[in-house]
């Protein structure tokens, strides 16, 4: 008779005094705010960083997080696995147009009367690129040859640095073409291969990607002179103190006339009352007039 071993790893358990030591910890290195019905979805994450450690238990992780004379790399391995990193490409896109069709060529107008040739475009949770690149194929789109004529500045930052990495690579499986994306974009910017699709580097080229601890306001002030701030589904795992730090920061690096654009389901209602709100149908915007 055949043997078979099972490979059954144990699940290293987390107690609810380590969850609160642990959550804390997070939060107030990154603002993502875990509330306890969130203490499973921590254990499972970081289970395998735990076993690649050879450590043996929650506790003797928090020990060792706190013993490192430089946190910032096991950070970085922290927020890779416990960050939530949904996204695709056109999502939101009654907002998207009203950029593409309206609000660029405004910012545009105004750059070149002030006799400047730049603008400056940040998606600051950008994910896997998706958010960064669709605003790089519509700016393609709507621009055409004005596009050589001044120069813009896609910057897309995360706390995860390995769906940066993803970002960079630029290549997507079905799943980030949800939205109701017009197929004429994935035939003109992607070339499919197998299962995956890989971005043409005319667009991969026009966005470069860093990563940007949003709770870390000297960082975010270094983004100093953006016109339009895409902030988009990210607010929600922040607390209210950390959604007022990130937005009052976002005001100050913003120009005159630049716009910020949250989710579909996010407004800064109770956040903020510095930015101005303008309508369009079924879609608004915040304007640092
Ligand atoms: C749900 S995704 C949203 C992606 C995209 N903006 C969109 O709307 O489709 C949220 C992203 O926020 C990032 N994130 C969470 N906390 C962050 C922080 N403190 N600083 C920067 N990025 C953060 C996550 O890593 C994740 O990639």
């Amino acid at each position: 008779m055949k043997e078979f071993v099972i490979n059954q790893t144990k699940t290293i358990k987390l107690s609810l005094e380590s969850f609160l030591r642990l959550r804390d910890f997070i939060y107030e290195k990154s603002g993502i705010f875990f509330p306890e019905n969130k203490l499973y979805l921590l254990e499972n994450r970081l289970n395998r960083r735990i076993r690649e450690l050879d450590i043996d238990s929650f506790e003797e992780y928090i020990s060792y997080l706190k013993r490192l004379p430089s946190q910032t790399e096991e950070l970085r391995n922290i927020y890779n696995q416990i960050t939530i990193n949904e996204t695709y490409f056109f999502r939101y896109e009654k907002q998207l147009e009203v950029f593409g069709n309206k609000l660029i060529q405004e910012v545009i107008e105004r750059r070149i009367a002030e006799g400047k040739k730049k603008i400056n475009i940040w998606s600051s949770a950008s994910s896997s690129g998706e958010e960064l690149y669709t605003i790089a194929m519509i700016l393609k789109e709507k621009l055409g040859r004005k596009l050589d004529e001044l120069k813009f500045d896609l910057t897309g930052t995360d706390i995860s640095a390995r769906i940066l990495e993803n970002a960079q690579k630029g290549i997507y499986s079905s799943n980030s073409f949800r939205s109701n994306m017009n197929d004429y974009y994935k035939t003109k910017y992607f070339i499919q291969n197998g299962q995956k699709y890989q971005l043409k580097d005319e667009i991969r080229q026009m966005a470069k990607f860093n990563f940007l601890n949003l709770n870390d306001v000297s960082a975010v002030r270094r983004m100093r002179g953006v016109d339009f701030l895409f902030c988009r589904n990210v607010l929600i795992y922040f607390d209210l103190s950390i959604k007022k730090k990130v937005v009052r920061s976002f005001y100050d690096v913003l120009n005159h006339g630049g716009y910020l654009f949250l989710g579909e389901a996010e407004s800064l209602h109770g956040i903020s009352s510095a930015f101005k709100v303008v309508h369009f149908p079924g879609v608004f915007v915040y304007w640092k007039e």
